[in-house]
């Protein structure tokens, strides 16, 4: 049987829809995780927690360790992944807000360690990565919000950049003339870490605020805080859903 784990993130540090069985804390040949792994169910499956930032959300997008992270959930049989993504929206339609099922991704960050493949490697590894999300996982997230009509756009190109600072209004500029919907500083290096371990892993993005130069006046932590309280209360609606079906 499937097992899935999900990574919370910004606005995501508990699933109050969890019924917690344990949790465990874990150490791997990368470092620490994030924090103990969470063992619960949610909607009767039983699943694994993992929040990106912390429990207190302390560890900045630049600082997570994505290597302990994903190494962590499959060392612990985690097989399907969704991970929840605060982001600021580039296109219109991608309102503070609103729920993005991305497609597609582009990795702006530097300096992060991304790959398992680097040391005592027999051969050169390099992963296909022309779908970077998992098709089945990612429609049965769509299919859920279209049952439960959720206000979800089915499809984007999220650019992770470094962080911790956001982004100019020109750096904006330039991620929609790349063809970016969305912005998020976490959604890389995780998407490939878990490719190179094989685990289907899909991306849940919750829209804190629009990009930098999309909206009124400056981007406040106050407004992104907001805007992801009633977002990730309809993610955990999606995840009771969802999470039985993986
Ligand atoms: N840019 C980058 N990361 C983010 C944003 C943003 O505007 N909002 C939430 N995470």
């Amino acid at each position: 049987m499937a097992k899935l784990a999900i990574i919370g993130g910004t606005g995501l540090t508990s699933l109050k829809n969890l019924e917690i069985i344990n949790r465990e804390v874990v150490h791997t040949p990368y470092g620490e995780p994030s924090g103990p792994l969470t063992r619960g169910a949610i909607g009767g499956k039983e699943v694994l927690f993992l929040a990106r930032h912390g429990y207190g959300h302390t560890i900045p997008p630049h600082k997570v360790n994505y290597r302990a992270n994903i190494w962590a959930l499959n060392e612990a049989g985690a097989d399907h992944i969704i991970a929840v993504n605060a982001v600021g929206g580039i296109r219109a339609d991608m309102t503070p807000g609103c729920i993005v099922f991305p497609h597609q991704i582009i990795d702006y960050t530097w300096s992060r360690t991304n790959t398992y493949f680097e040391e005592g490697l027999t051969h050169v590894t390099h992963i296909d990565f022309t779908e970077p999300y998992c098709t089945a996982l990612r429609q049965m997230l769509i299919d859920g919000a279209r049952i439960i009509g959720l206000d979800a756009v089915e499809e984007g190109v999220y650019a992770t950049t470094q962080g911790p600072r956001l982004e100019t209004s020109a750096e904006i500029d330039r991620l929609e003339r790349d063809g970016c919907d969305l912005v998020g500083m976490t959604g890389m290096p995780e998407a490939s870490l878990a490719r190179e371990l094989d685990i289907c892993y899909a991306c849940c993005a919750v829209v804190a605020n629009m990009g930098a130069g999309r909206g009124e006046g400056a981007i406040t932590m106050e407004d992104i805080e907001q805007n992801l309280t009633n977002g990730m209360d309809r993610v955990r609606t999606l995840l009771e859903l969802v999470a039985p079906q993986v």
